[in-house]
């Protein structure tokens, strides 16, 4: 099964004026109602990054954990998780940042990857790129090398996929909604 992206927009919802006024949501939720398209989703990322030098996903709370879940059971990598600030037991790190509505901060266990990885980066999507941009730091304060950023869409409006690879931080998606 080849990956249509016309099928695919035609899954992902879209709702107005949501979590509030002027913000056009992207709801992915219908994609895991739809096993042909998550399918079709999981398995062009895996295709892109199946024999790529990476050795850890690196997944983002909470969207990003449901793809990437799956890339990495197909690509036996291991998963490391960046969480919202306080999900996480044990010695942790911390980045804040700003989202298309409100602060939030993420943080990733300290042990999650080190000097020598090369980690790929997933969410469901960009905006602002505050948070994948979050991640980075805290995957690089850690040791690490971030391969690329990849998420399923991006609002390039938002200008967010761009500071990203301004940061030096290659970005790859597979739909925009200008
Ligand atoms: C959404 C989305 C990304 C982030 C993108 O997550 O899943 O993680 O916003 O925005 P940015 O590029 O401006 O940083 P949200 O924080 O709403 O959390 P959720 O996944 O738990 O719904
Ligand atoms: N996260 C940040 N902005 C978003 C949007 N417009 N739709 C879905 N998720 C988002």
């Amino acid at each position: 099964m080849s990956y249509d992206e016309f099928y695919v927009k035609s899954v992902i919802r879209t709702l107005p004026d949501w979590p509030e006024p002027g913000v056009m949501f992207r709801d992915i939720t219908p994609i895991f109602k739809e096993p042909k398209a998550l399918r079709m989703v999981a398995d062009a990322f895996i295709q892109r990054y199946m024999d790529a030098d990476v050795s850890h996903i690196a997944c983002i709370d909470a969207r990003g954990f449901l793809i990437a879940s799956i890339m990495a059971y197909q690509m036996q990598k291991p998963l490391v998780l960046v969480r919202k600030k306080g999900k996480l037991p044990g010695e942790t790190i911390h980045e804040e940042y700003k989202l298309e509505y409100g602060t939030s901060a993420v943080e990733m266990q300290k042990d999650a990857v080190a000097a020598g990885d090369r980690v790929l980066v997933f969410d469901d999507l960009i905006a602002t790129g505050g948070t994948i941009l979050a991640a980075c730091t805290l995957i690089k304060k850690l040791g690490a090398e971030v391969v690329e950023c990849a998420a399923l869409i991006d609002l390039p409006d938002l200008n967010g996929s761009m500071r990203i690879q301004d940061a030096g931080f290659p970005v790859y998606t597979m739909l925009a909604y200008e």
